[in-house]
């Protein structure tokens, strides 16, 4: 039987999927079956899939014939003449993909059936086997971790406060009664309100009970002092002081509900708190699977319960455009989605079905202001020159007509990078940046520069004449040519100019007004700020939340990066390898949470949470002060986006 996860109604067809570790000489082998349940004969079809595993250009395939292979979209036919009868299978191998698949969530997600008629039938997908696992049952849920015992000082506070001294215990049934008077603490509370209302309907945070007074401290932005006493006292310098102090007792009372044997809203004592870093970043990939406006607003104000301040939302990708661009309709209409017979094929576990949408301006100016109540910067990026096969495809001026022949993206994306050469691409980049730069108010406008090919534009005449110096390997020239025009528009528009770390090869994006994400180790974190960029860090090996819990099979997620457990991405040193006088230029650590494994919501819930919250917390603790057991016991309380932790 074909096991399936998210299917309920039985499709006509169903496919087996199995994959056998590479052993001695005996090279990997992805096999497939496609069983016909139904009552007629299949003759003269395809099959095609999608899902994180590329099959690689080279690779050899047995019983099939490749017709199409477009990054991880496949399709093959069987051989001439070949029928499949009902209650018979048809079995193809593959030796050679782009990487070993290392979790089942690498494998084939959709598929379907082109038949002689041209009309596409769905397929159900069986969960991948490998044959080197010993268990057999795919990861979904999260697991509670830690011991509530742990929490020796009752206050279960994620990102944990940098001091705590309390004593005493309230009854915890009771609500938050806000008491502010001054405009600013005015708006805390309100803004307060609006978040515990989209997190915990029905929890009553908010309510007849425990007076919460506001007084004004002069202090460091973000930061709040909090004094219990017959009531509680919340200071602070500004709105987000108060609105984090009333985070914190937001925490301490639903802990305190929740687990009163372990957790108490205390009587008497303080809690100070600062942030340790001031860029507390979540990335969240929208392009390779498409997330809801409710979905982006409920993972808004989780970063709000985590006192994380910059929301980085990577808009595009080659999979994928995800903004209206007025001046250019056609990068949403055609870029948006996916599907057969679509510009863009079906991709990462998408089918045959149109699948995707985009984002309407109004509604991103409605999140960017719902974010800048909770404290939040949405930093908006648009990943060019790479990463723009969407964009091209939607848009095929973007193409230089002499270009003849192919490069390929690391993910198997063939000619995907803007070219600079071609007359149009600059004043397209200049528009559409212009029109970013008009819904996303906020001082950091990020420009990608991630993973453009070594050989990308080899072949592209245009791309000579533009540079006709630029010697043998033209991509990297090029792509530093592209993105110092593109640095001097945003800094000519009063902002700072964001990009992944490669902004800084053949000097692109230079130190002035702009900050690099540094994604494959710290060492290159430490190389950049040693060269007097500001740094974010987000290597991959543990902040990259898309990686696997584990090297298990059945963890979902992906492997390239390594993988990382909850402990490894909390005890994870950013500051690894950091000269002792570079360390004031890292301005914090992000979260990145790429979506290829995401197809089915609950990878997300299990891969993302509650491991935010262990970066939240290297973000805001200071060092001496974090505690792995005692954030393993807190974590539970944390909200999640598709369901809450709580044990
Ligand atoms: C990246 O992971 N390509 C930034």
């Amino acid at each position: 039987m074909v096991e399936t996860i998210g299917m309920t109604a039985q499709a006509p067809f169903a496919l087996e999927l199995e994959w056998t570790v590479a052993a001695g000489d005996q090279p990997c082998i992805y096999r497939f079956t496609l069983h016909n349940r139904g009552t007629e004969p299949l003759a003269n079809f395809s099959l095609a899939w999608s899902g994180p595993g590329r099959i690689d250009p080279k690779s050899a395939i047995e019983n099939a014939v490749l017709l199409r292979r477009v990054s991880n979209f496949t399709e093959v036919m069987p051989p001439q003449g070949f029928v499949l009868e009902p209650n018979t299978s048809w079995t193809f191998t593959i030796r050679g993909t782009s990487y070993p698949l290392r979790h089942w969530t690498d494998a084939a997600r959709s598929a379907y059936v082109t038949n002689a008629a041209g009309k596409h039938v769905s397929v159900d997908v069986g969960i991948c086997r490998s044959t080197g696992a010993t268990d057999d049952t795919p990861k979904l849920d999260i697991e509670a971790i830690g011991d509530l015992s742990d929490l020796s000082d009752g206050i279960a506070v994620v990102p944990r406060p940098g001091t705590v001294h309390v004593n005493g215990a309230r009854n915890a049934a009771s609500s938050l009664s806000l008491r502010a008077k001054s405009p600013v603490a005015l708006k805390a509370a309100t803004h307060f309100e609006t978040l515990v209302t989209q997190l915990f309907p029905d929890e009553s945070l908010i309510g007849d009970g425990i007076d919460i007074n506001f007084a004004h401290r002069d202090g460091a932005q973000e930061s709040y002092t909090i004094a219990f006493g017959d009531q509680v006292t919340l200071s602070a310098s500004s709105e987000s002081g108060y609105l984090y102090g009333l985070v914190t007792l937001g925490q301490i009372l639903r802990a305190a509900r929740q687990a009163p044997e372990h957790c108490r809203f205390p009587t008497e004592g303080y809690i100070h708190d600062t942030p340790h870093h001031t860029w507390r970043g979540a990335h969240l990939d929208v392009a390779r699977q498409y997330y809801t406006m409710d979905e982006l607003r409920r993972f808004t104000a989780i970063l709000a319960w985590n006192k994380l301040n910059r929301f980085h939302l990577h808009l595009t990708e080659d999979e994928a455009w995800r903004y209206e661009v007025e001046a250019y309709p056609d990068l949403a209409r055609v870029g948006a989605f996916r599907g057969a017979g679509l510009a863009l094929p079906p991709l990462l576990g998408s089918g045959a079905a149109s699948y995707g949408g985009f984002y309407a301006k109004a509604d991103l100016r409605a999140l960017v202001a719902l974010a800048e109540n909770y404290n939040i910067v949405v930093v908006p990026e648009v990943d060019v020159p790479g990463h723009s096969y969407a964009a091209i495809m939607a848009l095929p001026f973007l193409r230089d007509p002499g270009e003849n022949a192919e490069y390929q993206s690391i993910q198997g994306f063939p000619n995907n990078c803007l070219n600079a050469g071609v007359p149009k691409t600059l004043q397209f980049v200049e528009t559409i940046f212009a029109e970013l730069m008009e819904i996303f108010p906020g001082p950091w406008i990020h420009v990608g520069a991630d993973e453009v090919p070594e050989d990308a534009w080899h072949a592209s005449p245009l791309a000579r004449q533009h540079l006709p110096n630029a010697g043998e390997t033209i991509a990297q020239p090029l792509q530093a040519d592209f993105l110092r025009h593109l640095h001097r528009q945003i800094q000519a528009a009063g902002r700072t100019t964001g990009a992944w770390e490669e902004g800084a090869h053949g000097g692109g994006v230079t130190p002035e007004k702009s900050y690099l994400v540094a994604w494959r180790s710290t060492a290159v974190g430490a190389e950049l700020a040693a060269q007097g960029y500001d740094v974010v860090m987000s290597p991959g090996q543990a902040y990259y939340l898309d990686m696997a819990l584990s090297p298990d099979w059945w963890e979902p997620g992906a492997s390239w990066a390594g993988t990382s457990s909850l402990e490894n991405t909390y005890r994870f040193d950013p500051y690894h390898g950091f000269a002792p006088e570079h360390r004031a230029r890292m301005i914090g650590v992000q979260a990145c949470i790429w979506s290829e494994p995401m197809s089915d919501r609950r990878v997300f819930q299990r891969l993302v949470f509650p491991r935010l919250s262990a970066i939240a917390e290297t973000g805001w603790t200071p060092p001496s002060a974090k505690s792995w057991k005692h954030f393993a016991a807190s974590s539970r309380f944390m909200p999640s986006l598709y369901g809450d932790l709580c044990a």
